[in-house]
């Protein structure tokens, strides 16, 4: 079965992860297909919503490590794959709903920060060890982070590493409904039917309206794409990885 299942339900598009045994860690042709399935929807007008959901027990561990070891040691920075995932997720002008349970690590967490609804069961962790990784925050969290939940709140998540669960993420702002995990998808998908059934229209412009400048926070996404690209190659960072990839259970 593939690692991403797109299943459009009435008007509503929905993304699964299905890695599940590597936790849903990403990877570049994943990566493809979550940006093909969001991009897919701009000249849809059946598709009026976007859900993005994990497994039963966890949304996303974040970029596969093993991706990021071959990337550290070859030319590139990124790769365009995840480049291209994170501008369709920011440029789509469809809402998107994400329905979270268990742990949501590096970009797990900050995808989540560029949807309008998120439902999380109460199992959720949200987790950005990208310091201690030896990384810097991607996805502009650096930007949209400490605009959503403040300097202090941003700056314990995305730089210490501090985990944030479920109702501690709703006090911060950036998750509206704390569910019991066998909740999670049934409750963000009727948020998203409940969106979808809204005037289109009045949806697209309010949400603009509210989003402010998409092109700045493509332009934060390509400035920390440059600056993880520098941390990749480090030191730090490729021992970080080796600790992971060679870790004993
Ligand atoms: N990249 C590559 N493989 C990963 C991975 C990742 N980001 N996250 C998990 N996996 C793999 C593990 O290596 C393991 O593979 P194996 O069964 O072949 O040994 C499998 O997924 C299960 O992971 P495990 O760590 O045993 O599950 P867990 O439930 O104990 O812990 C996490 C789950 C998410 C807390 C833990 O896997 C983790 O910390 N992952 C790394 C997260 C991370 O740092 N991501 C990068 C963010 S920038």
């Amino acid at each position: 079965m593939s690692d991403i299942l797109v299943t459009d339900q009435g008007p509503v598009r929905v993304i699964r992860m299905n890695r599940l045994d590597k936790k849903n860690a990403l990877t570049l042709p994943m990566y493809e297909a979550m940006a093909e399935a969001i991009a897919g929807t701009a000249h849809n007008a059946d598709i009026r919503c976007l859900m993005i959901a994990g497994g039963p027990d966890v949304f996303c561990a974040g970029n596969d490590i093993g991706d990021f070891m071959k990337a550290a040691q070859g030319s590139g920075g990124l790769g365009q794959p995840i480049l291209d995932f994170l501008h369709a997720l920011v440029r789509c002008e469809k809402p998107v709903v994400a329905a979270v349970n268990g742990n949501a690590v590096g970009v797990g967490t900050t995808m989540l920060l560029h949807c309008d609804y998120v439902v999380a069961g109460t199992s959720v962790r949200l987790l950005t060890p990208f310091v201690g990784l030896g990384l810097v925050p991607e996805a502009a969290s650096s930007l949209v982070a400490p605009r959503l939940m403040g300097h202090a709140r941003a700056f314990a998540l995305l730089v210490m590493g501090q985990p944030l669960h479920a109702q501690e993420a709703r006090e911060a702002g950036i998750v509206n409904d704390v569910v019991e995990p066998a909740e999670t998808d049934a409750t963000a998908l009727a948020a998203a039917q409940k969106i979808a059934a809204l005037p289109a229209q009045g949806v697209l412009m309010s949400r603009r309206l509210m989003r402010g400048s998409v092109d700045e926070i493509v332009k934060r996404i390509d400035e920390e794409a440059d600056a993880f690209k520098l941390r990749l190659k480090s030191q730090e960072a490729q021992a970080a990885f080796m600790a992971f990839m060679t870790r004993k259970k």
